[in-house]
């Protein structure tokens, strides 16, 4: 053990760190961010905000980045739930407001819950934070393999009697998304936790997939997490959020930093959401490239999941990390999630989803599960 492993938290020591290769090459698809680039008008209104605010950096930021709350506030209500400005708080990406959650909800002597496969940080993000992970299992009997059933969700809950609850849904990296009798009966059957369901892929839902948002009212224990990373096509400006009761919202001021979001990240934040049509005027595109992945993969012989999210979770490989070299190895990068067989990739543009498409097609028989 080297000396600075001596000195590490006990319970850190041996662990490796997130790390989602960040690979230059000509199709990246392995981290669902939006392939398209921000649209020239909205270039011009963050250089404008951020030209605007630069004298005054000088001084600290609205820590309590009350227009970009209200902002957010408005967005989200465009769903035609009603979403209050108290009821919303931001981080630097969903990652930072799920750390918010566990440092104040989680901790020492207390557990978590989560239903994997799912996002890969939440055990992590709950490691970090001293929360004891509680690995859940999916799986329905005669049903998905990735399915999360109401009955085995709220026998996994009372079991565990956790103080933290993950639902994610859209789920990655499988991208099946929960009908809300899950989260209400989760909800009901763990009286002692704070129920998180994340969404950071609910713009991309097929129609008639409702948001946990419609559930608040009346539940000041449910969070839903959102980011503006992959709808959004705002990933590099870092800028997560949540929705929930205004006491829960107040409670996380008790952890995060001072003037966590800086200047910058709140002006092109609100600039961004001034166009949220245009931000969001991709989607429709990258769900047809995503739907157009499930069928072709599937008369390809392989075995995608059908998805609610910018990404397919596909099987029937034989050897996962073998046929995701031989992508990459053809300039597609696509991800290893660590499940036997499987392996994710974003819906991209169409040209990059032709390339990985094309780059699966030229795959010898080698490649799949059962062939010699
Ligand atoms: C399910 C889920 N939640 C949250 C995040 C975090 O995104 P960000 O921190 O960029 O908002 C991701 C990113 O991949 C995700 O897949």
């Amino acid at each position: 053990m080297s000396d600075i492993e001596k000195l590490l938290r006990e319970d850190l020591r041996g662990r490796t760190a997130y790390g989602a290769p960040q690979l230059d090459v000509p199709v990246a698809l392995n981290t669902n961010e939006n392939s398209y680039a921000v649209p020239p008008a909205v270039v011009d209104e963050i250089v404008a905000a951020v030209a605007g605010m630069a004298s005054g950096l000088n001084r600290y930021p609205d820590r309590e980045f009350t227009d970009l709350r209200g902002d957010l506030a408005a967005y989200l209500s465009r769903s035609g739930t009603s979403v209050s400005p108290e009821q919303v708080w931001a981080g630097n990406g969903s990652n930072e407001v799920l750390l918010h959650l566990l440092q104040a909800f989680g901790g020492q002597g207390r557990t978590a819950l989560g239903f994997t496969p799912a996002y890969s940080m939440h055990p992590i993000i709950s490691a970090t934070t001293g929360t004891t992970w509680v690995d859940g299992l999916r799986g329905v009997e005669g049903g998905g393999a990735f399915d999360l059933s109401a009955e085995s969700a709220v026998e996994q809950a009372q079991q565990h009697d956790p103080h933290v609850v993950f639902l994610c849904s859209p789920n990655n990296p499988t991208g099946t998304a929960l009908t809300l009798d899950v989260v209400t009966a989760v909800h009901d059957a763990a009286p002692n936790a704070v129920i998180v369901v994340d969404e950071a892929y609910a713009e991309f839902a097929r129609p008639g997939t409702p948001s946990a948002l419609t559930l608040l009212e009346g539940r000041p224990r449910l969070v839903v997490t959102r980011t503006m990373s992959k709808a959004f096509a705002f990933a590099g400006g870092r800028l997560g959020y949540l929705a929930a009761d205004p006491e829960l919202v107040d409670a996380l001021r008790l952890v995060r930093m001072p003037y966590h979001l800086s200047s910058p990240a709140q002006a092109i934040a609100r600039a961004t959401l001034k166009h949220a049509d245009a931000m969001l005027g991709t989607v429709d595109v990258i769900k047809h490239q995503r739907d157009r992945i499930v069928d072709e993969l599937t008369a390809l012989g392989l075995d995608p999941v059908p998805s609610d999210a910018n990404f397919v979770l596909f099987g029937g490989l034989r050897d996962s990390h073998v046929t995701w070299q031989a992508l990459l190895d053809r300039g597609v990068l696509v991800r290893d999630v660590g499940i036997e067989h499987y392996l994710r990739v974003t819906a991209g543009t169409p040209e990059e989803t032709t390339a990985f498409l094309e780059a699966v097609a030229a795959l010898g028989p080698e490649h799949l599960e059962g062939q010699s």
